[in-house]
């Protein structure tokens, strides 16, 4: 499919001219070369890597749960080597391909040199994917912490990191501190606690909450970002929670985020359905007339004024 980096569809994220504000987010499917490049083909507006990770644990206890209403999946991070991530994100940069890497570490200092690394492979833009709940912890994710890790990698890298974090308690005070450690933009959301249990013997299927997405948390991730564009947050966020057709894209530009990442939906027919979603999208905007900087913030009515049309387009983050 060939991009149209100055379409209607076209927005500007992360430092990064894109052809379309629907983008492949982090996942199983984005661990492999050949996936992102066929995503890219199928007219990704950008593909984030799975997440890359120096220590990423023993392999073995990753599991997919389909629900009526999303998933349930147990995964961590990729188990490819740094090595091999920096070459493939070399390959990727010479070939001028918008391609983000996500990347964690056990520790901010750890996280800093991987993304140092990472930055002169040639990634062009970071996503941190420090709020994974599938660690054998769980994941107690506090304003501090997401601080600590977004300094230090903003210490070593000047190209534009996004950081990821799930909707929920404190998300506020986690954006900020973010925001204020020199994050550019946000992702919202990573998945949420979910638990399954069989009626008949009462076991908990995977053994414990992990990780839930898919059409089931979208409710809950555009509440978010509405509520946080009503309250007058500027910063880009890069909406992510159940989008699985053209409508969902369009409900999330709607309400405040910047660009929109797709990921439980390609679990079926991975490229096709991207590609549907993408060309839905295309279709959906044509017929509408006008760029996506229309649709961008079109429902939120802020606290105590008429619109934020006029003044959406300041991104300058609240601090
Ligand atoms: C199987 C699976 C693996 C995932 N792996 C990652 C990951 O490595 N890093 C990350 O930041 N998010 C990861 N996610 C979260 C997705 O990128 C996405 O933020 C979340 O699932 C919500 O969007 P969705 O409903 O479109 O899937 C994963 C999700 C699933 C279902």
């Amino acid at each position: 499919m060939s991009a149209a980096p100055d379409g209607p569809a076209a927005v500007r994220v992360l430092g990064l001219r894109l052809s379309s504000p629907v983008v492949v987010g982090s996942g199983l499917l984005t661990d492999q070369e050949r996936n992102i490049r066929r995503l890219l083909d199928a007219g990704a507006g950008a593909v984030v890597t799975k997440t890359i990770h120096p220590s990423p644990g023993p392999s073995g206890q990753e599991r997919l749960l389909r629900l009526p209403t999303g998933m349930l999946n147990s995964t961590t991070y990729s188990r490819r080597g740094i090595d091999e991530w920096c070459a493939m994100l070399r390959r990727f940069a010479d070939d001028a391909l918008p391609v983000i890497a996500s990347v964690h570490a056990d520790s901010p200092e750890e996280l800093a040199a991987l993304a140092a690394r990472v930055t002169d492979a040639g990634s062009p833009a970071l996503e941190l994917g420090i709020s994974c709940l599938n660690e054998a912890d769980g994941l107690h994710d506090t304003p501090e912490r997401v601080a600590a890790y977004t300094r230090a990698v903003r210490r070593v890298t000047p190209v534009p990191i996004s950081v990821k974090l799930a909707i929920g308690e404190h998300s506020r005070e986690r954006i900020d501190a973010a925001l204020a450690a020199g994050a550019d933009a946000i992702t919202l959301s990573d998945t949420i606690a979910g638990l399954a249990v069989d009626a008949d013997t009462g076991e908990v299927t995977l053994g414990g909450a992990f990780g839930y997405s898919g059409p089931g948390i979208k409710p809950l991730v555009l509440a978010e970002i509405y509520a946080l564009r009503r309250a007058g947050l500027r910063v880009p966020v890069l909406g992510s929670g159940g989008v699985r057709d053209a409508a969902d894209v369009a409900e999330y530009l709607s309400v405040g985020a910047d660009a929109v990442q797709v990921y439980t939906a390609l679990h079926t027919r991975m490229h096709t359905t991207f590609l549907e979603i993408r060309e839905g999208f295309d279709r959906w905007l044509a017929a509408r007339g006008g760029t996506v900087a229309d649709v961008v913030g079109r429902s939120v009515t802020r606290t105590g004024e008429e619109s934020d049309a006029a003044t959406r387009d300041e991104r300058t983050p609240v601090r």
